[in-house]
C-alpha cells in the first residue's frame, strides 16, 4: 500500500463558538473534536499527520504537541483560504511521497470506509478524490459539477456558482485526497479568489482537468460531513453520536431500557448482554463485563464492571474503581481508586476511595473510607468476608483484617486483626425507669406553673 499521511485544516477562529476554547477543542462524545480526525486519520493508516493550526492558537499547539509530537504542527499566518492552509503543511510532510487526505479539525464523523474509499480511488489512478454528499439545503457549500460518467470536472463555491450550478444539491464535504507532489505543485499553481481573496483548495479538481487527469468523486451521508461552528451545532453532533453509539450497543447485544436517556463517551466498552437501566451517564474509560446490570440514575467514569454485578440505581463509580464479579454498590454508594473483590457489597449510602474490599466483605450502611486529611490520601484495606457495620468511619491509613467484624457506628483509627471484633463508640448506658420518672416530674412542674 501507498504510504499514507494526512493534513488536518483547523486554522479557523471559529468564533461563532464565543468561546476561549478554540473550536476543535470542543468535545464530542467526550473526545476533542480534533482528536477524531486524528483517530480517522490513524484509522486508515496515516503515518504522518500534520495539524495547520493558527499562530494564535496555542492552545491547539499545546495539544497537538502532547498527543503528535511538535512536528505535527504547521502554522498558517495570517490564515488565506483552505488551498493556502494545505500548502502551510507542505514543510511539514518534506520527503513524503504517499497520498494525502486533507481532513478537518471541526468535521469529527466522517467514516474510516468512505475515507478508505476516496484513498483507493488513487491507487485507481485518478489525480485527485472527493468526499461529495447531498445537501439537504446546499446553502453556501461548494458545488460538485460531476461529469456524465460519474468523475469530477469542478467545484464551484456558492458564490461564484451560477444560477444553473446553484440549483446542485451534490455538495463538496471539503474531504480531499491527492498524491503529495501532484497535489503541492497544482497547489502552487492555485490563484488568489478575487471575489474572497483566498486561494481555494477546490480549484485542484480544475486544474487536475486542465492537465488531463481524472477526478473521483465519492458520495458519503449527509450526516457524516457535519461540521460544527457554534454551539447549536455542537450539541446536534453530541446527539448525533450518542444516537450511534447507543444503536451500535444494542446492535453488539446490550440492553438498553431507555437508551434515548443513557449517555455515553467515545471509549465506552460493553460487553453483550449487559442491562442498561434509564439515566445512566458513561463519562471516560469504562468497561462493563458480560452480564452486568447498570440500574437507574448511576454515573460512571474511569471504572471497570465484572460479570454479575450489580451498579445503582444511583451509584458513582470515579476513576479508579474495579468493581469485581457479582459486587453490589447500591444507592448513594460512590466508589473511587477502590478494588471490590468478588462479591463484595456496599449497598447504602458510603464512601469508598482509596482501597481495597476483600471477595464478600459487607459494607454496612454510610461507611466512609476517611481517605484525606486536607494534605495527603491514604489507603483503607478490608480482609476478605469481614463485615463493616453500618455508620461506621474508618480512618486510613488502616486495614480490617479478614472476617473480622467493625461494631455499627465506630471510628477504627488502629487496625483490626482477622476474626476480631472492633467497637468504637461510647458504652451504652441504660437507667431502669429515668425515663418514666422524668415525665412525671416535669409534668408536674408544668401544670404547678399554670394554675400560679
Ligand atoms: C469549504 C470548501 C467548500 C465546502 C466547505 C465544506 C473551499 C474553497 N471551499 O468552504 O467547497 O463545501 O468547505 O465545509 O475549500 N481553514 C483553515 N485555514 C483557512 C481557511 C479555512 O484552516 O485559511 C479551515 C477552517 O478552520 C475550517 C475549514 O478549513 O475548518 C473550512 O473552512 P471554511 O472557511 O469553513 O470553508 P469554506 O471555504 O467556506
Ligand atoms: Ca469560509
Amino acid at each position: 500500500m501507498t504510504a499514507r499521511a494526512a493534513v488536518i485544516l483547523a486554522a479557523g477562529q471559529g468564533t461563532r463558538m464565543k468561546s476561549d476554547l478554540p473550536k476543535v477543542l470542543h468535545q464530542v462524545g467526550g473526545r476533542p473534536m480534533l482528536d477524531w480526525s486524528i483517530a480517522l486519520a490513524e484509522s486508515v493508516g496515516c503515518d504522518r499527520i500534520v495539524v495547520v493550526c493558527s499562530a494564535n492558537g496555542h492552545a491547539v499547539h499545546k495539544h497537538v504537541e502532547a498527543t503528535l509530537g511538535a512536528g505535527a504542527i504547521a502554522i498558517q499566518d495570517p490564515p488565506m483560504g483552505t488551498g493556502h492552509a494545505v500548502r502551510c503543511a507542505e514543510q511539514a510532510l518534506e520527503g513524503f511521497e504517499g497520498h494525502v487526505a486533507v481532513l478537518y479539525g471541526d468535521t469529527p464523523f466522517i467514516s474510516q470506509g468512505d475515507l478508505e474509499t476516496l484513498l483507493d480511488c488513487l491507487e485507481a489512478g485518478h489525480a485527485v478524490g472527493v468526499l461529495g454528499f447531498e445537501a439537504e439545503q446546499p446553502g453556501a457549500y461548494g458545488r460538485l459539477i460531476a461529469s456524465p460518467e460519474g468523475g469530477l470536472e469542478a467545484i464551484v463555491e456558492a458564490r461564484d456558482a451560477t444560477a444553473e450550478q446553484i440549483e446542485i444539491n451534490l455538495c463538496n464535504s471539503g474531504v480531499m485526497v491527492g498524491a503529495a507532489s501532484d497535489m503541492f505543485s497544482m497547489l502552487s499553481r492555485v490563484k488568489r479568489n478575487e471575489l474572497k481573496q483566498e486561494y481555494y483548495l477546490t480549484d485542484l479538481v480544475e486544474i487536475a482537468r486542465t492537465d488531463d487527469k481524472t477526478c473521483a468523486l465519492h458520495v458519503c451521508p449527509e450526516q457524516d460531513v457535519l461540521g460544527v461552528n457554534s454551539r447549536l451545532e455542537l450539541s446536534r453532533a453530541e446527539s448525533i453520536f450518542q444516537a450511534k453509539k447507543r444503536d451500535e450497543m444494542m446492535l453488539k447485544g446490550v440492553t438498553l431500557t431507555a437508551p434515548e436517556t443513557v449517555f455515553f463517551s467515545h471509549d465506552t466498552t460493553i460487553e453483550p448482554d449487559v442491562i442498561i437501566e434509564p439515566n445512566v451517564v458513561f463519562g471516560l474509560g469504562v468497561t462493563v463485563q458480560s452480564g452486568a446490570n447498570v440500574r437507574a440514575f448511576s454515573h460512571l467514569e474511569g471504572a471497570t464492571v465484572a460479570s454479575g454485578a450489580v451498579i445503582g440505581p444511583f451509584a458513582r463509580l470515579r476513576p479508579g474503581a474495579k468493581i469485581g464479579e457479582d459486587c453490589r454498590v447500591g444507592n448513594f454508594v460512590e466508589v473511587k481508586n477502590t478494588v471490590m473483590e468478588t462479591g463484595a457489597k456496599a449497598n447504602h449510602l458510603s464512601y469508598l476511595g482509596d482501597g481495597e474490599v476483600g471477595a464478600g466483605a459487607n459494607i454496612g450502611a454510610g461507611t466512609i473510607f476517611c481517605n484525606y486529611d486536607g494534605f495527603l490520601k491514604y489507603r483503607t484495606k478490608i480482609g476478605q468476608g469481614a463485615f463493616i457495620g453500618s455508620n461506621s468511619a474508618l480512618v486510613a491509613p488502616v486495614e480490617i483484617g479478614d472476617g473480622a467484624m467493625v461494631g455499627s457506628g465506630s471510628v477504627i483509627t488502629k487496625n483490626v486483626e482477622a476474626g476480631a471484633l472492633a467497637v468504637a463508640r461510647g458504652t451504652l448506658v441504660s437507667k431502669s425507669g429515668w425515663a418514666t420518672r422524668f415525665r412525671d416530674k416535669m409534668a408536674a412542674i408544668k401544670a404547678a406553673k399554670k394554675q400560679g
